[in-house]
């Protein structure tokens, strides 16, 4: 069965075909991406109606691109799968409308995906993918979670952020910083030529006895630093500034990861989600997981921000899995607030 994904949930449009044998992990056929970083660069941030005509100029020419990659005729496709939410409303009516359009001519059932849980499922199209039971610590741009899972749509909820997520304290810190948009990479960049423990930056919740987390005073943090350095600062003190911010996320990260372990008993942690590309958090992790015997699995990076091969492998399982079917009513709604909590699989 093939099944093609469609992902547009906020600056990336993302298409991808998935072969499914009914069990086992889904093959990624191909898959293809378009980033609309360049054109949101010159405003510092994504402007949601940009987003949604990009989308629309992009998605039918990257299917086309996926088909030819992958060998395979429009015809081929089993079902269409998108991303219902959550995200930007109208970044994701696009992909849900070009998806049922496609499947509704193709006279094809589509399959609506929630977005974190194709971050969470991605590491199964990894070169070492993991078994369940596991941890996941979910990082992305708006999100900052870590879960028990325990199979496809079986997911405890064990802490959240109650405030930015750790993607959008890197953004956030970056802004401050003049380092342009998004902020995550360009800060880690430059956090490599700086020394982190130069500035104490805080680490809220670090030993609140819980797995949630808060970002939120960590900008405020750096705005502070960066007044008393003064309008000339040198680059050597902004990179200092980098790492140690860069830092204190990463100690937060890992430190609740450690803990998230211990309180579950499970030996296995999966990253996924954008700032899951951050070196310097995978470093930090394998070492904290290697020092307590837990093996660590980690989407590849082309994978680890948005992209249309983990929807339509998050579709794949869940087909597998008995967790969803696939409709012809080809009528969608979009969900820009979703909790994951509402695809979770509860026991008959
Ligand atoms: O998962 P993602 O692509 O989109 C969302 O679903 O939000 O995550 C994007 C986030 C952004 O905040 C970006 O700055 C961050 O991931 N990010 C990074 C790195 N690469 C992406 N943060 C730190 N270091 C990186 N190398
Ligand atoms: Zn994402």
């Amino acid at each position: 069965m093939n099944i093609l994904g469609i992902e547009s949930s906020c600056d990336e449009t993302g298409v991808a075909l998935v072969e499914s044998r009914g069990e086992g992990t889904p093959a990624l056929l191909a898959h293809a991406l378009h980033t609309q970083i360049d054109m949101h660069q010159a405003y510092g941030g994504v402007v949601p109606e940009l987003a949604s005509r990009d989308h629309i100029r992009r998605v039918v020419p990257l299917v086309r691109q996926v088909m030819a990659a992958a060998g395979r005729t429009l015809q081929d496709v089993d079902v269409v799968a998108y991303t219902q939410g959550p995200g930007l409303a109208g970044a994701l009516l696009v992909g849900a409308g070009v998806a049922c359009a496609l499947a509704a001519s193709l006279d094809r059932p589509t399959l609506p995906i929630h977005h974190l849980e194709g971050h969470l499922l991605s590491p199964f199209l990894s070169a070492d993918p993991p078994e369940f039971p596991f941890v996941a610590l979910l990082v992305s741009g708006g999100h900052t979670q870590l879960m028990r899972v325990d199979g496809v749509a079986q997911y405890e909820l064990l802490g959240e952020t109650i405030d930015d997520a750790a993607g959008e304290a890197f953004d956030k810190s970056a802004k401050l910083m003049g380092l342009g948009y998004p902020g995550g990479p360009a800060l880690a960049r430059l956090a490599e030529f700086g020394d982190a423990s130069t500035f104490d930056l805080p680490r809220p919740l670090l030993h609140s006895g819980d797995l949630d987390f808060s970002f939120a005073g960590l900008k405020t943090a750096v705005r502070t630093r960066l007044a008393g350095l003064g309008a000339n600062v040198c680059q050597q003190d902004l990179a200092h500034l980098a790492a140690s911010t860069q830092q204190a996320i990463v100690d937060v990260l890992v430190r609740k990861s450690v803990n998230a372990l211990k309180q579950t008993g499970l030996d296995r942690l999966v990253v996924a989600g954008g700032v899951g590309a951050n070196a310097s958090l995978r470093r930090q992790l394998n070492e904290a997981c290697a020092k307590r015997r837990v093996r660590v699995h980690y989407p590849e990076l082309a994978l680890c921000t948005d992209n249309g091969a983990m929807i339509a492998l998050a579709a794949a399982l869940r087909l597998q899995s008995g967790a969803q079917a696939a409709t012809r009513d080809f009528a969608f709604g979009v969900k820009p607030r979703w909790p994951l909590a509402d695809v979770v699989r509860h026991a008959a």
